[in-house]
C-alpha cells in the first residue's frame, strides 16, 4: 500500500514501483474518475464529493476496490494499492477479507510543497503519465499539447483535500503501524527520473 497526502507523489511513486516489481497499480482515486468519466451511477455520485475534496461514501468505494483487488492480474501477479483505505472503515474491510498489505509505505512531504506540485500536475490522457511543468516536464511539445489538468487540480480544492487527509490519516496508520514504511521529503529529490534506483 501507499498513502500520502494529495499530490504527494503516490502516483508518481507508483510508476516507478510497478515498473520495477511487476505489480498491479489499482488506485481508488483512477477507478473513481473511471467511473466519473463513464457517467456511470456510482461516477455522478463520486464526483460531488470529489469536487468538495471530501471521502466518496463507502457504499460505492469498497465494492469498487474490492473487486478490482480480486480482478486476475492482480491475484497472480500482486497489487499496489494506492489512496486506500483512508478510512478505518475502508481498512476493516479490507482486514474482514484477510487483505494486508506486506509493506505500507507513507509519503510526508510539506504542505506548501504540496500546494506548488497540485498547481503544476499535468496528466497525459495517451499514456496515463504523470508531469509537472517545472519538476516533471513533458519531453516534447506534441506531448505538451495534449496534457490534461484535474478539476480538483486548484489551490482552493487541494485545501479541502488536505484537511480531509489530516482528518483521516492517523486512524489509518494505526492499523497498519507494523508495516509502515516512512518516506520523507528530501529522500526523494525533485529530479525523479534520477530517483528511479534509489526507491524501495
Ligand atoms: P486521488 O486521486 O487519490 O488524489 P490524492 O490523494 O489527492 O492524490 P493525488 O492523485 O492528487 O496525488 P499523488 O500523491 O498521486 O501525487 P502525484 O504523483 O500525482 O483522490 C482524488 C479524490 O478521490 C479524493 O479527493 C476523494 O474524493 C476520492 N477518493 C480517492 N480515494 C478514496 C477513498 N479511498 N475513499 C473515498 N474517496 C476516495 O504527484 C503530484 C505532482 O507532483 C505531479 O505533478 C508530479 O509530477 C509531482 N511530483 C511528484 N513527486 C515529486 C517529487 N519528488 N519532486 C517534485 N515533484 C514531484
Amino acid at each position: 500500500m501507499i498513502s500520502g497526502a494529495p499530490a504527494s507523489g503516490k502516483g508518481t511513486q507508483c510508476e516507478l514501483i510497478t515498473d520495477k516489481y511487476g505489480l498491479v497499480h489499482i488506485a481508488a482515486g483512477d477507478l473513481l474518475r473511471a467511473e466519473v468519466a463513464a457517467g456511470t451511477e456510482n461516477g455522478i455520485k463520486a464526483q460531488e464529493y470529489m469536487n468538495k475534496g471530501q471521502l466518496v461514501p463507502n457504499e460505492i468505494v469498497v465494492s469498487m476496490v474490492k473487486r478490482r483487488l480480486e480482478e486476475q492480474d492482480a491475484q497472480e501477479k500482486g497489487w499496489l494499492l494506492d489512496g486506500y483505505p483512508r478510512s478505518v472503515s475502508q481498512a476493516d474491510a479490507l482486514e474482514a477479507l484477510n487483505i494486508r498489505p506486506h509493506v505500507f509505505i507513507l509519503l510526508q512531504v510539506p504542505e506548501d510543497i504540496l500546494v506548488e506540485r497540485v498547481v503544476g500536475r499535468r496528466l497525459d490522457p495517451v499514456t496515463g503519465k504523470i508531469y509537472h511543468l517545472t519538476y516533471a516536464p513533458p519531453e516534447t511539445p506534441e506531448i505538451e499539447a495534449r496534457l490534461t489538468q484535474r478539476s480538483d487540480d486548484t489551490e482552493e480544492r487541494v485545501k479541502l483535500r488536505l484537511k480531509t487527509h489530516r482528518q483521516n490519516v492517523e486512524d489509518v496508520l494505526s492499523i497498519y503501524s507494523d508495516v509502515i514504511v516512512p518516506v520523507s521529503f528530501g529522500s526523494i529529490t525533485s529530479s525523479l527520473f534520477a530517483e528511479k534506483s534509489r526507491f524501495v
